[in-house]
């Protein structure tokens, strides 16, 4: 089945939950399409995995293009190609205008769909690009672009009244079409009371197993984070073939499709 929107979104209806990766090359976009991977997000993470800065502030909307050309060129070629999401990086949504002109930059460059970090704030500028074409991935829980805001990275949505505004945040974003939200360092059980009010999927990163999806760093599947999250799980350890990095990202598809990962030790 091919990775358009629409079928992966069927997959909440089937509960099968499907896997997307964040990547940043050509090179890992082939490793991931071998592997089956059924999305690619090109995150803003590379601000701190690709240029060793302290937190994706610096990030650039030319640095996304620059890299979402070079993950969408090498996934035209493969023969699944994944569903490519890019994230709008810190500032560069800040106005619906400024939101319009960015994605575009983005799909331009070869996503599928964009990506930006936010809550009911966002509604409007989501209902803007849904409406002119452009599907989008909301983002909520620990949004790493407001690391200053929250005095770090640090698990979110543990309080009663976060946790009904994390609801209303996902409800929100749902109701002006995006088509997935991912639930960042969230408690599991609030994260499945978030999957379960929506209708679009949702893709957890630190949100335990009950999302439509899960997504992970590259770089965290393949164990070579320094001082990893704790729903960081090394699967190169357990690869074993002429080619571990592919058998690395296999086992991570596999591993979600069958709700293997996350296990309850990566859960908050
Ligand atoms: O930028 C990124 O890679 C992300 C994921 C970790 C969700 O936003």
């Amino acid at each position: 089945m091919k990775n358009t929107i629409q079928n992966l979104r069927q997959k909440k209806i089937t509960q099968q939950p499907f896997s997307m990766v964040a990547a940043y090359d050509a090179t890992f976009s082939m490793a991931l399409n071998q592997a089956g991977i059924a999305s690619i997000l090109v995150g803003d993470s590379l601000g701190m995995v690709v240029q060793g800065q302290a937190s994706t502030l610096p990030v650039t909307i030319e640095q996304m293009v620059y890299h979402t050309e070079a993950v969408a060129s090498a996934n035209l070629r493969a023969e699944e190609p994944a569903l490519i999401i890019a994230d709008l990086p810190f500032m560069s949504y800040a106005t619906t205008e400024s939101a319009l002109t960015n994605a575009a930059m983005l799909m331009r460059a070869g996503a599928n769909m964009v990506k930006l970090e936010g809550g009911s704030w966002l509604a409007e500028t989501v209902a803007q690009l849904v409406e002119r074409g452009i599907p989008v991935c909301g983002h909520i829980g620990l949004t790493p672009q407001s690391v200053n805001k929250f005095g770090g990275f640090k698990v979110q949505g543990r309080l009663p009244e976060q946790q009904k505004q994390l609801i209303e945040d996902a409800q929100q974003l749902d109701r002006a079409g995006a088509d997935f939200i991912v639930l960042e360092c969230i408690p599991k059980t609030l994260a499945s009371t978030i999957t379960s009010s929506v209708d679009c999927s949702t893709v957890g990163i630190g949100a335990g197993n009950v999302t439509d999806a899960q997504v992970l760093v590259c770089y965290d599947i393949l164990g070579l984070s320094d001082n990893p999250a704790r729903f960081v799980k090394n699967f190169i350890s357990a690869a074993d073939s002429d080619n571990p990095i592919v058998d690395a990202f296999r086992d991570f598809n596999q591993s979600v499709e069958q709700k293997i990962y996350p296990a309850a030790e990566h859960e908050y």
